[in-house]
């Protein structure tokens, strides 16, 4: 048993991560508690596919190449939400040593994206399209309970919507059927302890921004 308060608090992005191997038993075990994880009419629309060795390699190899010709296909932030990847950005990069108005290395610490960080497993985590944000819910219910049993287990991980950006070569690469809809990817390794932003602590919001409670 782990300390799920201490797993909460040791989870995060990790965006360098060793290319030592990461066991098959520790992921099968934790995507066997993750299938634990609700949802709406207990439909549990988590689709999962992972790609290792040589099939994570051919998937980096065309996402790079598609990447280096062409922006993602990702929706635009609405201007209110703006401020807040800067803010990361500000937050990951210079801890990286890399200016704001230096877009040769910030091009290339976004290429790292589609190369994993250099994690040896990269999950692609889909839902049927014809499902709703009831069901997106649920998937990210799973994705959390599944990242910290990853965590838990001395994993690092990486959500990576910036995946999604490229679905039709995550499509063909791994043979995903037209139905499932591509929403993020999930990489998953051994985290490198020497890179500085593996181990930054993201800031948060104080809880009052975020909710509110009403007694009268
Ligand atoms: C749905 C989702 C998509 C994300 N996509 C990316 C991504 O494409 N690239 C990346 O470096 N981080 C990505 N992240 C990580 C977030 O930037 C990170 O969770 C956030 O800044 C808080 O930092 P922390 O995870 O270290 O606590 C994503 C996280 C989530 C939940």
């Amino acid at each position: 048993m782990f300390d799920l308060e201490q797993t909460i608090q040791d989870r995060h992005s990790t965006r360098k991560f060793l290319s030592q191997p990461v066991p098959r038993n520790l992921l099968d075990e934790a995507l066997t508690l993750a299938q634990c994880a609700p949802s709406n009419s207990n439909i549990q629309p988590w689709r999962m596919v992972f790609a290792v060795g040589v099939r994570r390699d051919r998937l980096q190899e065309a996402l790079l190449n598609q990447a280096k010709q062409q922006l993602p296909n990702i929706p635009p932030l609405p201007e209110a939400f703006q401020h807040y990847r800067q803010e990361l950005g500000v937050q990951v990069y210079g801890s990286m040593g890399i200016a704001r108005d230096d877009k040769a290395n910030r091009t290339q610490a976004v290429l790292r994206n589609y190369e994993f960080f250099g994690a040896p497993v990269v999950g692609i985590v889909c839902m049927h399209r014809d499902l709703g944000v009831a069901d997106a819910v649920s998937v990210g219910m799973y994705l959390e309970t599944l990242v910290l049993c990853l965590t838990a287990r001395g994993l690092g991980t990486c959500v990576e919507v910036s995946l999604a950006g490229y679905p039709e070569i995550i499509r063909n690469e791994l043979n995903i059927p037209p139905e499932l809809l591509i929403i993020c990817g999930l990489a998953v390794g051994y985290s490198d302890p020497d890179f500085s932003a593996n181990h930054l602590h993201i800031s948060r919001e104080s809880v009052e921004k975020n909710v509110r409670f009403l007694d009268y």
